[in-house]
């Protein structure tokens, strides 16, 4: 196979390097194609654009595979947890047991937020919404660490890093209980970091919420298959923040805002959202699968379909299963989960999706879990959040420890005006 390639211009040859990735995967490296040529390349939405070189996680959409540093995600669902993930991820390789305990201390220690932030949280409306609180407490945070503040600093980043895997668990429940009207709970150290969380959500402060190991588990594998997924909108948005050296936590803060959107992080509140339409409207699907294939309609079936997956998403089939076990152990009979299967197996058998390999991702079954276990709503996308925490500290750690990297500045095609007069307000006439 050829190591380079050839592009031409205006009759001129550029040879470009064809770099190879550990799996195969090739890309034309165009680093010196403006230098040389004068030009740059378009690609609109960025699917044809390698934005760096990452050792963290390995996608095939062709294929449906999902490798966590080359570990199949199949067999993380299977025998770990999302806190021996989340070191994984962040670190390279799966921690000995002292590394292990040394990081699940660090996020025990790290788990109370200043005590000062609790007067943060007054502030909002009960209306906010959890994710502008998440964003805004976590880059609000820092402020009470002052090595938060500084760029990466190898001597403090475990520490930092713990603090916000830890930090963001009790944002969050905090975050829920503020717009309940409830007292907050704080964390209790004896638990491990899912149950802790669910502690801090559901405990009231007469009665400690029954921890019931099925859920813990449920709730603990949807943080582990969201912990990371390379270069999705909100993790670049995070290496794009870090590269020009902001500190760990104004990255992630960013993350979480590039997360919100129905189109990714928010799609999972959608996708309930959705059901519940098809449900209050008395359809069995059906007329929610025709609106969905007519672009005019302005609907999509949420939960379906993927930039990368052009097959099904691994974390998909991994999340149906539990979502099957889970309401079967808690005997819970959901109908948007009848409507869900129903919805699934029609556009399966559907050649508008077929055709344009329209598959169900992780965000189609995992609300039914999160409503199984009483999470509202208006969570479910806070609860991805904590889950991605470690891609997106792991891509910082990345980008800052790498030497040769610059600061994320793209360019465009620009297609506004030629150059105009300035005309003085007496002389401008509206536009038509
Ligand atoms: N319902 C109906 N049609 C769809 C859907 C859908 N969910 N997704 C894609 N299509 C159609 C598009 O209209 C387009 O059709 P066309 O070729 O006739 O114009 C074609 O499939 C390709 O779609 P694009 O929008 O170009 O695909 P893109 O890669 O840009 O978008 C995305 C991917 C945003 C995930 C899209 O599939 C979508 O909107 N899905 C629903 C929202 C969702 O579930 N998001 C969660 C993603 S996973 C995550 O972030 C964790």
């Amino acid at each position: 196979m050829s190591n380079t390639a050839k592009l031409e211009l205006d009759g001129k040859v550029y040879e470009l390097p064809v770099v190879t990735g550990t799996e195969g995967e090739r890309a034309i490296d165009i680093s010196t194609l403006r230098s040389a040529s004068g030009a740059i390349t378009l690609d609109d939405g960025y699917s044809n654009t390698g934005s760096c070189r990452s050792a963290i996680t390995f996608i095939d959409g062709e294929r449906g595979i999902l490798r966590y540093r080359g570990i199949p995600i199949e067999e993380l669902a299977e025998k770990s947890t999302f806190v021996e993930t989340a070191y994984l991820i962040i670190y390279g390789h799966l921690p000995t047991s002292r590394e292990l305990q040394r990081f699940s201390g660090l996020l025990t220690q790290n788990e109370l937020l200043h005590e000062d932030m609790k007067f943060h949280f007054e502030g909002f409306p009960t209306s906010a919404h959890p994710m502008a609180i998440l964003s805004s407490m976590i880059n609000g945070s820092a402020c009470f660490y002052p090595e938060c503040m500084e760029p990466y600093h190898a001597e403090t980043f475990d520490e930092e890093a713990a603090r916000l895997i830890s930090q963001v668990r009790t944002i969050a429940a905090f975050a829920y209980r503020k717009s309940r009207g409830l007292p907050i709970i704080y964390p209790k150290p004896v638990y491990k970091y899912t149950a802790n969380f669910l502690h801090m959500m559901f405990s009231q402060p007469y009665a400690d919420y029954d921890l019931q190991p099925e859920v813990v588990r449920a709730l603990d594998l949807i943080f582990l298959l969201h912990a990371d997924h390379e270069q999705n909108c909100s993790t670049a948005t995070v290496r794009f923040t870090a590269s020009s050296q902001a500190n760990l936590f104004a990255s992630a803060a960013a993350g979480v805002c590039a997360l919100w959107g129905p189109l990714h992080g928010g799609a999972n509140q959608a996708v309930i959202e959705m059901l519940e339409q098809i449900r209050k409207e008395g359809d069995d699907g059906s007329k929610f699968i025709e609106a969905a294939k007519d672009k005019k309609s302005g609907r999509r079936l949420m939960g379906f379909g993927h930039r990368v997956y052009k097959n099904y998403d691994p974390r998909a089939k991994i999340i149906k299963a539990q979502c099957d076990a889970l309401l079967n152990t808690l005997k819970i009979n959901d109908p948007l989960l009848d409507i869900a299967i129903k919805l699934e197996t029609a556009a399966l058998n559907d050649p508008y999706f077929i055709e344009r390999k329209l598959y169900p991702n992780v965000d189609f079954y995992s609300g039914i879990i999160m409503r199984a276990i009483g999470i509202p709503v208006e969570m479910f996308t806070v609860i991805f959040a904590i889950g991605r925490m470690p891609g997106w500290i792991a891509n910082y750690l990345e980008i800052s420890e790498d030497k040769s990297s610059r600061i994320y500045r793209p360019r465009q095609v620009y297609v506004g005006a030629n150059k105009s007069p300035y005309v003085p307000i007496k002389d401008r006439r509206a536009a038509e």
